[in-house]
């Protein structure tokens, strides 16, 4: 069932791309070839949509994340235009939803019933970070294996990953995941030179 996860293939291709978009990051000219409405971060009270799948676009609810199952990728919407801003992968959003007792107090802060949100670019080479570990609720980067923990701020517990990913903090508006603040933390990643492709 689409969830809003890539496909193997267009996880694989991802990669790819994220990897060549990510040697963009950083550079001046590379906002401007952006839309200017869709690049922009996410902003306060932006509803949450699906990145992918049959239900791109559309707001995620706070009861369409089951506990302890595996992140969903999202992006803000602009409320304006009804589009994604999905711009710039830097604000490609990871959502998964844990047991709210479990949640370190800053990252209980940041939450909606369990539900965090982080970005979803891995800090070591700018992959997606597709992959979840259900048994340590943890995410996994497909490139290195860097490992992340969203129930205590995203902070890194394996691999060569050199910082946590930035979190976004969240409310509910009518049951649907909006936007509650700015990032929180550093957006990015450290060295494209070391991606599994060659880049
Ligand atoms: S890009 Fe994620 S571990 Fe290297």
């Amino acid at each position: 069932m689409d969830q809003g996860q890539p496909t193997p293939f267009n996880r694989q291709r991802r990669q790819l791309l994220g990897c060549v978009c990510a040697l963009s990051v950083g550079l001046p000219a590379a906002a401007s070839a952006q839309d200017a409405g869709t690049a922009a971060a996410p902003q306060v009270d932006d509803l949450l949509g699906y990145a992918f799948g049959e239900r791109a676009g559309q707001p995620v609810g706070v009861d369409d994340l089951q506990p302890g199952a595996q992140q969903i990728f999202a992006y803000a919407i602009d409320a304006s235009s009804g589009q994604l801003r999905n711009g710039s992968r830097l604000h490609q959003l990871l959502l998964v939803r844990l047991d709210p007792a479990t949640l370190a107090p800053e990252t209980a802060a940041r939450s909606v019933n369990g539900v965090v949100a982080y970005s979803g670019v891995c800090s070591h080479t700018g992959c997606d970070v597709t992959d979840w570990n259900a048994d340590s609720h943890r995410f996994q980067c497909p490139c290195h294996e860097s490992q992340f923990d969203p129930g205590d701020g995203a902070k890194v517990v394996g691999g060569p990953a050199p910082w946590q990913l930035a979190a976004l903090p969240l409310k509910a508006v009518d049951g649907k995941l909006a936007v509650a603040g700015s990032f929180e933390g550093r957006l990015g990643f450290q060295q494209p030179g070391l991606s599994p492709f060659g880049i």
